[in-house]
């Protein structure tokens, strides 16, 4: 799935049919607002999507797996470079937004070879600014450091929800940075590293996200979901759910419960990635042999699970100086077994507890090398519950693939009666519902990133007739997914509306944005126009 972002011809290349009409006249109230606000048109559009998370939550900073897939909302960007330039040494950004009442317009003098970003204030900018940065180191590898960026004007309107879990962020950061490049006259870009710069510069809003968002948002192929892998490198590769009748669809219904994860990230995000880093020190100091080092990796804090969990099977093979027969979910197994006797403390692990594990000298030494860059506050550290999660849950991703794998090879090489295909898929269906209700249930309990109302909205989809229902994204509010056979749909939405929509005070909009059902979605892409130009 590596290869180049693909150039759109057409609206056609991006959207689904049934989704024509509407984003045409997005585009072109785009086209026009861009002349009515610069007095000329814009060269090119770049666009990138949000997600939504199948499985696989709150453990890509660990470098597991994950199953996300594109949606058809998303962030598109239109640009122009036709402007003067400012001073010597110095490029200009003009960005607007077409929501300009809630994004105001701004104007950036900023210098060839460093892009600031205070993310100490909530601006939106910022995720452009994030996007610009991480596309200049990239351009400034290629083309040297004396590379002089293009000035640059820009529209941007974004149909994500913002804060509601499905990845506003990483579609304004995956096109800002496809905006860049393609400004400085790269029009081929690479999905891998389009995707890596992201990640790493999408931190600088002051989240320490992992990579699952960008990685949907870019790589994600129409009709399919994205088994997405960060170790030893990063890797997407499509993969489809089996046709089932009545089909199975994927419904997403918001919260209205805003997660804004750059206010809350001293308490929620950024916290949970301290702890799930701790508990890889942690369990590496105690059942590795002393002085053990754990690799650095491409995680938010440089170390990780994942790197524990290669390390304690590749040192236990050296020493026992046999191969170890067992498949990455034996070891996940053993793994939480192990952690269940060694993180023993249900209350959580003080900074100096866990100072003294790791033979640190003390407490800011411990602050020093995790907590520095993004601050959380926490008095103990759930080091037991985290891990305990993650590692569930990295296990359920693989329960899942194996699923989907083994039904696909079933379904082409089965010959049965109608009626056992139907309770085959029943029991599929059942069984793949199942492990996102306890995706949802570690989540609410042990990782306790869930929220009364996403717990509400669970419970009444399953009540009406989904397989599985949890929450989808960071958490805290936002978003929910549910699978839902295709019967069943006006069910659940009848049901979400009665019993929790109708006690909420919600616009036209809103209401009608509340449940979605969404098909998987195209990945990020260049429009570049036809011959006609770009309107
Ligand atoms: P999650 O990361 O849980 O999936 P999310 O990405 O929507 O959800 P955040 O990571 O908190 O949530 O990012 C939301 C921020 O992105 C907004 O506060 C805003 O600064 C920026 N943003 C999102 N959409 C837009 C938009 N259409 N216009 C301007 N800024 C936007
Ligand atoms: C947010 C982050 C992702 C991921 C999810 C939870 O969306 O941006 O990297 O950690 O939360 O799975
Ligand atoms: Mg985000």
């Amino acid at each position: 799935m590596s290869g180049p972002v693909p150039i759109a011809n057409s609206l056609e290349d991006i959207y689904t049919r049934d989704a024509l009409d509407t984003q045409t006249k997005r585009w072109n109230n785009l086209l026009s607002k861009f002349e009515s606000t610069y007095g000329h048109q814009p060269e090119f559009v770049s666009r990138s999507p949000g997600r939504v998370n199948i499985i696989g939550e709150h453990i890509d900073y660990s470098l597991y797996s994950v199953l996300p897939m594109a949606i058809t909302a998303d962030t598109i960007i239109a640009v122009s470079t036709h402007l003067p330039a400012p001073k010597e040494g110095t490029f200009r950004i003009q960005i607007a937004n077409v929501q300009d009442s809630k994004f105001k317009s701004r104007e950036f003098d900023i210098l060839y070879d460093s892009v600031d970003i205070d993310a100490t204030v909530h601006e939106w900018t910022n995720y452009f600014k994030s996007g610009l940065r991480g596309a200049l180191e990239l351009l400034r590898k290629k083309h040297g450091a004396d590379f002089k960026p293009k000035s640059m004007q820009i529209l941007m309107d974004g149909t994500v929800p913002a804060g509601g879990g499905l990845s506003s962020s990483a579609a304004f950061v995956t096109a800002s940075a496809l905006a860049v490049m393609a400004a400085n006259g790269e029009q081929t870009v690479d999905k891998k590293e389009l995707t890596e710069l992201a990640i790493v510069s999408e931190r600088a809003v002051g989240v320490n996200s992992g990579g699952m968002d960008q990685s949907a948002s870019v790589f994600s192929e129409r009709g399919s979901a994205l088994f997405v892998s960060f170790t030893p490198t990063l890797l997407a590769r499509p993969v489809s759910f089996p046709p089932t009748t009545p089909e199975l669809t994927f419904l997403i219904a918001q919260s209205f419960v805003t997660a804004d994860k750059f206010v809350t990230g001293p308490i929620h995000y950024n916290l949970r990635v301290v702890e799930c880093t701790l508990a890889a020190a942690y369990l590496n100091a105690v059942l590795n042999p002393p002085g053990t080092l754990l690799p650095g990796d491409a995680s938010p804090l440089g170390i990780s699970l994942h790197g524990f969990h290669e390390t304690y099977f590749a040192l236990s093979e050296h020493n026992s100086g046999a191969t170890s027969s067992k498949s990455i979910t034996e070891q996940l197994e053993h793994l939480l077994e192990l952690t269940k006797q060694t993180l023993t403390k249900e209350e959580g692990y003080t900074r100096s507890e866990i100072a003294a594990v790791l033979g640190l000298p003390s407490t800011s030494e411990l602050d020093q090398k995790f907590t520095s860059r993004f601050p959380v506050r926490a008095e103990r550290f759930k080091l037991r519950q985290r891990a305990i999660h993650v590692f569930s849950e990295a296990l359920r991703v693989l329960k899942l693939m194996d699923l989907l794998e083994t039904s696909s090879s079933s379904s082409s090489s089965s010959s049965s009666s109608s009626s056992s295909t139907t309770s085959t898929a029943e029991d599929l269906n059942s069984r793949l519902g199942a492990l996102l209700n306890e995706t949802q249930d570690s989540c609410r309990e042990v990782y306790e990133c869930s929220c009364e109302e996403i717990d509400r909205i669970c419970a009444i989809a399953r009540q009406a007739g989904s397989y599985g229902s949890r929450l989808t994204g960071a958490g805290w509010g936002g978003c929910s997914v549910h699978l839902v056979p295709a019967d069943k749909v006006n069910n659940v939405k009848e049901a979400l509306e009665r019993e929790y929509y109708s006690k909420l005070e919600l616009t036209e909009e809103q209401r009608e944005g509340a449940v979605v059902v969404s098909k998987p979605g195209s990945g990020s892409a260049l429009y570049l126009g036809g011959k006609e130009g770009l309107a």
